[in-house]
């Protein structure tokens, strides 16, 4: 029966095709309301995700418990180490559950005609670099570009917090998350306070190698006077001089879990390597990257094979 079937004729198949669209339609007719039904819950999914718990169709990824831009100051000719840090933090994105943390590098305006080409490979390529409005300082106000842009860059609160980090820091993401999802969203500046070792010095802020103000903070400082009046001088001072002069900012002070390198000559802010890290600080060479990474067996997941030997 099967093969007289498929060699029919071509009247034959357009005698099926016409018999079945006429059952559609009668099915269409007689019970409307099936169809309808159908669609008005889909719309319905799509337009109250946060509300009504999808039940079908896509999986609906739940809203993250914060959402945060982190991002690193770099320099336009800093390609090696942006890479490395792509390396590192994309490793890590796997550990990292119902959190959403942006990774962006930020610096002012190119000036050569190498970085206009290899810059935009980069962004072709990762579309992680943010180019401000500036010209390239340290101290001459590019963190009060960044913070003060970063509203009219992102509109409407797309985040919770906001991150100014180091190109020599290493973060430890999914420690940094768990801290972060017990701390408020409003008035948060979060960080390693410096100077640690004078505990009435009362100029406190949190050190240039990663700090995090809130949503609502950030949104100050690019609508305020005190800021932008005070947009000169060390960098990150200056950013705890905005929170203090103005009242703003709940200090969170993340010490011992935030440090610097080991072997770096200084009195305070140092220790060695702890499991429990947010951030490591001072990494200048690739030596330092390297026996942080091993530290914290970020290559335990390396499997042998014969292309390679690496003992
Ligand atoms: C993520 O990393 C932490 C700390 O290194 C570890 O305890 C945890 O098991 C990891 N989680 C996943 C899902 O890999
Ligand atoms: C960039 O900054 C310059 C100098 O501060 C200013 O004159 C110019 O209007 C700015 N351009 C944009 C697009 O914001
Ligand atoms: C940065 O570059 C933009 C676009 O070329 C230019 O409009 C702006 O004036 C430059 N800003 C500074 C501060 O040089
Ligand atoms: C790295 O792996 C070793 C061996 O499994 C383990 O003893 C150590 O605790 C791990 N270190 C960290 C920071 O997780």
């Amino acid at each position: 029966m099967m093969k007289p079937y498929l060699h029919s004729s071509p009247s034959i198949i357009y005698f099926i095709l016409l018999s079945s669209s006429l059952v559609a339609l009668i099915f269409l007719v007689v019970y409307p309301n099936e169809f309808r039904l159908q669609s008005s819950v889909a719309t319905r999914c799509r337009s109250a995700q946060n509300s009504t718990p999808a039940i079908f169709i896509e999986p609906v990824s739940p809203k993250p418990d914060f959402r945060l831009l982190m991002s690193v100051l770099s320099l336009p000719d800093s390609y090696e180490r942006r890479h490395l840090m792509r390396d590192v933090y994309a490793l890590q994105k796997s550990n990292l559950t119902g959190v959403q943390i942006d990774i962006r590098f930020v610096f002012c305006n190119l000036t050569t005609e190498e970085q206009r080409v290899l810059i935009a490979v980069e962004i072709l390529l990762y579309d992680d670099i943010i180019i401000l409005n500036c010209t390239e300082n340290m101290d001459k106000g590019k963190t009060y570009t960044y913070f003060s842009s970063v509203p009219h860059l992102f509109g409407e609160r797309p985040y919770d917090y906001v991150m100014k980090a180091d190109d020599d820091t290493y973060f430890r993401l999914h420690n940094l998350a768990e801290s972060l999802r017990k701390m408020p969203k409003e008035d948060v500046y979060y960080g390693l306070i410096n100077p640690c070792w004078i505990p009435l010095f009362k100029n406190k802020y949190m050190t240039g190698m990663g700090y995090l103000l809130s949503w609502d903070l950030v949104e100050w400082i690019a609508t305020s006077e005190l800021p932008r009046k005070n947009r000169v001088g060390p960098e990150d001072f200056q950013t705890g001089l905005w929170m203090r002069e103005s009242g703003r900012g709940k200090n969170y002070n993340m010490e011992p879990a935030m440090y610097d390198y080991f072997e770096e000559p200084r009195t305070c802010h140092r220790h060695k390597f702890v499991p429990d890290t947010i951030a490591v600080h001072k990494l200048k060479s690739h030596i330092r990257w390297a026996r942080t990474l091993a530290y914290f067996n970020v290559t335990a997941g390396l499997k042998p094979s014969k292309l390679y030997h690496i003992d």
